[in-house]
């Protein structure tokens, strides 16, 4: 959750760190720091807050100027947010950034106040920063393979040691972390994307390999001290894609780019018109062989899930079980050979999705992973696997993650059907060129985005509000009350707009506003019932439904149109547009931080 980095090189080493950890701002944001070699003295300078105010600390109180170091940005889970909880945490000789959770700490940390250690902070990672230096011999790829075997959880580690100056040594189990090679410099970091506008050429540190940087080379050796030769990659994204493009905030600009992301992780997946899914390991032979389906995901990437749910039902016929990913691991779920389980995140680190993903495995399921980012271990473990090629997302809120997430379980469900014999290829073709034609569709929605600014500054003073809807459209409602409520701070619900009368229709009174999804041309007589008994009851209801449909004053306040030239089937690709956008205006009007909305992180690696 948390955001590291480091390097070695010529430049001005705080100003890099500085402006890695601003690309790494979306995984934690509420304390950062760098500890940096001067004059072969290691400087630190942290501070609680944003990045912006440790930039203000040290404009008052010095930067550290040299050329190596390492930095942090901060998503607390061990000790609330304050400078001293900030990384770095040193012991005598070593300092560390961390990014994970030492689930033993305790027991470390009793072992070393019983040796004489004393504590500043409340953090597991000071617990890392004395464990080293306790065991410190002189010799730092020694004592970190011994550190290494006594902790239980996850890290990717920076460190310098006091007596190496120039020097980043870094090491990583189950929280990412890749080494960027420039000309005379290199670096490490949590996510590519941090390192892009220096270098776009990275390794992938494997579990339990320790990186070694220092002015002259960069090595990378596993935990016997042998010296590995790894595959040198390059990021196919360029550094416009982590910044904001003159977009107010990514969030807007992740928004708009909904189109584009479609048509690149759509078109190359079609041949002759079909999907063709191949290249992701999937065979129509190995598709027809599915018994059952588990969708498994957390958050957004869970509500993807849902939409893929009713699109492989109903075309495919075979029953799918979505699944929150920290639910699902823990419950013994009934899943065996035969089965297909699939894990969506976009961050492909999700602990608890990686753990679903594991214990899948081990119970015989094949797995495939539907993920953004390129190389994360969700990635690299399931059987199968679908790349979303929405490039980087840096807001916090989900958008164009969840469009390509979608997107790519249509293709599946199409290429299902046809291998199990629910459809033909003619009918194959012509969904998979209704696919092909949504990035336009999309590109029209957004048009429209004056009208869902209208609809958030009718909202930004409500204290709670419902979405409903039924079928697709009750799918589609998880993920705008998901959307409202992580960036507006507005409580919100979604609702299947026929249970409503069972209990939570009691929630509306005069004004309460009701944000109703009505595109399923089978189930729109229902919900329009449903949407008249809670405006009867005094909701103020706004409608997303199809253009040519003209709501009487006793069905709706407002409408947003939707393209008329729409399957049912597809349209929550459209639909989802205006719920993303009411979710960004109210955030902007409430005068919110839109891409790190408070409390939250964008990549979750714990549990
Ligand atoms: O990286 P993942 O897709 O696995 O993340 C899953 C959720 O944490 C994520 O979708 C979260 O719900 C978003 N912040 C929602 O906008």
């Amino acid at each position: 959750m948390c955001g590291i980095v480091g390097y070695v090189g010529f430049r001005d080493c705080t100003d890099v760190l500085m402006d890695a950890l601003s690309k790494l701002e979306y995984r934690g944001y509420d304390s950062a720091g760098i500890a940096v070699f001067e004059n072969d003295e290691i400087k630190v300078a942290k501070s609680k807050g944003r990045l912006a105010d440790l930039a203000e600390k040290m404009k008052k109180e010095g930067k550290p100027a040299g050329h190596s170091g390492i930095g942090h940005t901060r998503w607390a889970t061990h000790g609330e947010p304050s400078d001293i909880n900030s990384h770095p945490h040193s012991g005598e000789r070593v300092t560390i950034v961390h990014n994970g959770i030492i689930e033993n700490y305790k027991a470390l940390k009793e072992f070393l106040v019983k040796e004489g250690c004393c504590f500043k902070s409340d953090t597991d990672t000071e617990v890392v920063a004395q464990l080293l230096d306790y065991y410190y011999d002189g010799d730092p790829i020694a004592t970190i393979s011994c550190v290494t075997k006594e902790l239980e959880g996850s890290y990717a580690l920076g460190v310098i040691f006091a007596d190496f100056p120039d020097t980043v040594f870094a090491i990583r189990r189950e929280s990412p972390l890749i080494v960027g090679i420039g000309d005379k410099e290199s670096f490490i970091a949590s996510d590519v994307t941090a390192i892009l506008r220096y270098t776009k050429n990275y390794y992938l540190l494997e579990h339990d390999e320790i990186a070694v940087l220092s002015r002259y080379s960069t090595s990378i050796y596993d935990l016997h001290y042998h010296k590995l030769n790894k595959e040198l990659k390059t990021a196919d994204w360029d550094i416009s894609a982590a910044e904001k493009g003159g977009y107010e905030h990514f969030m807007l600009k992740e928004i708009f780019e909904q189109p584009e992301a479609v048509k690149t992780t759509i078109t190359p997946r079609i041949t002759d018109g079909l999907p063709d899914l191949r290249e992701c390991g999937i065979t129509m032979e190995k598709l027809a062989s599915f018994k059952n389906i588990f969708v498994v995901a957390c958050g957004t990437a869970m509500h993807a899930g849902v939409v893929g749910r009713y699109v492989i039902e109903k075309l495919a016929r075979i029953p799918v079980n979505v699944e929150i990913a920290s639910e699902f691991r823990y419950r013994e779920p009934i899943v065996s050979e035969g089965d297909l389980v699939i894990i969506i995140s976009q961050s492909g680190e999700t602990a608890d999705s990686l753990a679903a993903l594991r214990l899948a495995k081990s119970l015989g399921a094949e797995t495939l992973a539907i993920v953004n980012a390129k190389g994360s271990s969700i990635a690299r473990e399931a059987d199968m696997l679908i790349y979303t090629h929405a490039g980087p997302e840096i807001a916090v809120a989900s958008t164009k993650a969840y469009m390509v997430q979608i997107a790519v379980m249509y293709l599946f469900a199409f290429e299902l059907a046809l291998a199990k014999g629910m459809t033909d290829e003619a009918e194959c073709r012509r969904l998979t060129g209704l696919l092909l034609k949504t990035p336009d569709i999309i590109q029209d929605v957004l048009k429209n985005k004056k009208e869902t600014q209208y609809i958030a500054s009718g909202l930004i003073s409500a204290d709670s509000l419902l979405y409903i809807g039924r079928g697709l459209d009750y799918a589609l409602s998880m993920e705008g009350s998901l959307k409202l409520k992580e960036i507006s701070y507005i409580h919100s619900e979604s609702y299947a707009a026929g249970e409503l009368k069972h209990g939570t229709i009691s929630l509306i009174s005069d004004g309460t506003p009701v944000i109703a999804v009505a595109t399923q041309s089978n189930l729109f007589d229902k919900t329009i019932s449903n949407i008249k008994e809670v405006k009867a009851r005094g909701a103020k209801v706004i409608l997303v439904c199809r253009d040519s449909y003209v709501p009487d004053k006793d069905v709706a306040d407002y409408k947003f149109g939707l393209p008329d030239d729409i399957e049912d089937l597809l349209m929550p690709m459209a639909a989802v547009v205006p719920l993303q956008l009411i979710a960004y205006y109210t955030s902007v009007l409430r005068g919110n931080d839109v891409d790190k909305p408070r409390n939250l992180a964008k990549s979750v690696t714990v549990e």
